[in-house]
């Protein structure tokens, strides 16, 4: 992949990349929808995502080139604003990021692509702003630091992108460590490394193929209904702040007063802060049993409670509930389509992609993907 963007670089832009950078995508063991409510999370980066190459160019505009949309585009760099749906949004949401903290980036020249799915559920788009923060801060020596960085990722995706995201994905493209799994606590971003040791069990992600055009509206509804049930608790409570210091008695008292719709969002919240806690206790103890049962609990939760399933996932997630070499299954991320994530054993794998593949296409009338990841290095030179 790496020779790939040197050349395409050289192609494009007729001389040599000053560097080149690679950011992963992302896997989540346990922990979904709890960052942006100060939660734990228990995410991993992967062996798959964006490649960049860049050098200066010398301009008051840059160039960038990207190799799966076949499409070079120019940006101003003295006006950026968003464009819809365009891949080079969040690009210029990073540049602008760095320019607002006062970081005078220059012209340049930039090829990306990479082999991470997009709309996966991968959190390609967390991989994109994490290579393009550091390789723009690497080529004009800002030696700016990585938490710095994983902010201004993430500031990009709500300013340009227009999705309130939480820190998780961001985070962990810069932050991720081979055959590690990360214990984050997103209030204070303290995290501990969980070596991920399967044994004789694997992960194994299925894509439902499937992207529901309103996920980044419900997202966004998710956040405010997680907001109204804190603001709804502070009126009994002193000392709240977000889910993350509320018990589920807590909700009992402001039950009468809530909808019941949204006391499920923080219902869910907070079982699922207590879902992560035991999963790392049990990951210590070598229990993957229990973490795989803890998984099944949380879609349960997702589904029921969170409400940001769709069909294609309970399903899959339901067909594994007959295979005994399967101990845990949920779906991964935001929701509304992309990947379940899978804990099977290893010498099972290929009759599992048999079986699931043929029962999804009679159920729905396509084939799902399955993607077998490892868990690697966050950002970096390469
Ligand atoms: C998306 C967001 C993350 C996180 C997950 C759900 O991936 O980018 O911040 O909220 O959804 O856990």
């Amino acid at each position: 992949m790496k020779t790939q963007i040197i050349e395409k670089f050289i192609e494009v832009f007729q001389q040599e990349p000053h560097s080149v950078y690679f950011s992963p995508g992302r896997i989540n063991l346990i922990g979904e929808h709890t960052d942006y409510n100060e939660g734990f999370v228990m995410p991993g980066a992967i062996n798959l995502g964006i490649y960049v190459a860049i050098a200066a160019n010398g301009l008051p505009f840059s160039r960038i080139y990207s190799i799966d949309f076949d499409e070079e585009f120019s940006i101003s760099l003295n006006s950026l604003a968003p464009k819809k749906g365009h891949w080079a949004t969040y690009i210029m949401g990073v540049v602008s990021q760095l320019q607002q903290a006062g970081y005078p980036v220059k012209g340049f020249d930039m090829v990306f692509g990479g082999d991470l799915p997009v709309g996966a559920g991968l959190s390609s788009s967390a991989a994109i702003e994490c290579a393009v923060g550091f390789s723009i801060s690497s080529l004009f020596g800002f030696n700016i630091p990585k938490h710095s960085l994983i902010h201004y990722a993430q500031k990009a995706e709500h300013l340009f992108a227009g999705v309130q995201c939480g820190i998780m994905d961001q985070f962990t493209s810069v932050m991720g460590k081979k055959d590690h799994v990360i214990k984050l606590d997103c209030r204070d971003l303290s995290f501990d490394y969980f070596p991920l040791d399967l044994g004789v069990f694997q992960l194994l992600l299925v894509d439902t193929q499937v992207q529901h055009s309103l996920a980044d509206s419900a997202y966004n509804r998710r956040r405010n209904e997680c907001a109204e049930v804190v603001l709804m608790a502070q009126q009994n409570q002193v000392g709240v702040t977000s889910l993350r210091d509320l018990k589920l008695k807590h909700l009992d008292e402001i039950k009468p007063f809530i909808d019941r719709a949204v006391l499920d969002r923080g219902t869910y919240v907070i079982e699922e802060n207590e879902r992560v806690i035991k999963a790392s206790e049990a990951l210590k103890e070598g229990e993957i049993f229990k973490v795989g049962e803890l998984m099944y609990a949380t879609h349960e939760g997702l589904s029921r409670k969170y409400d940001v399933s769709c069909q294609e996932l309970d399903f899959l997630v339901d067909q594994t509930k007959s295979l005994d070499y399967v101990i845990g299954s949920r779906m991964m991320g935001g929701g509304f389509g992309g990947c379940t994530i899978n804990i099977i054993q290893k010498e099972k794998a290929g009759h599992f992609k048999e079986i699931i593949a043929s029962a999804y296409l009679d159920k729905f009338g396509k084939s799902p993907k399955f993607y077998t990841i490892s868990l690697g290095d966050g950002t970096r030179e390469i």
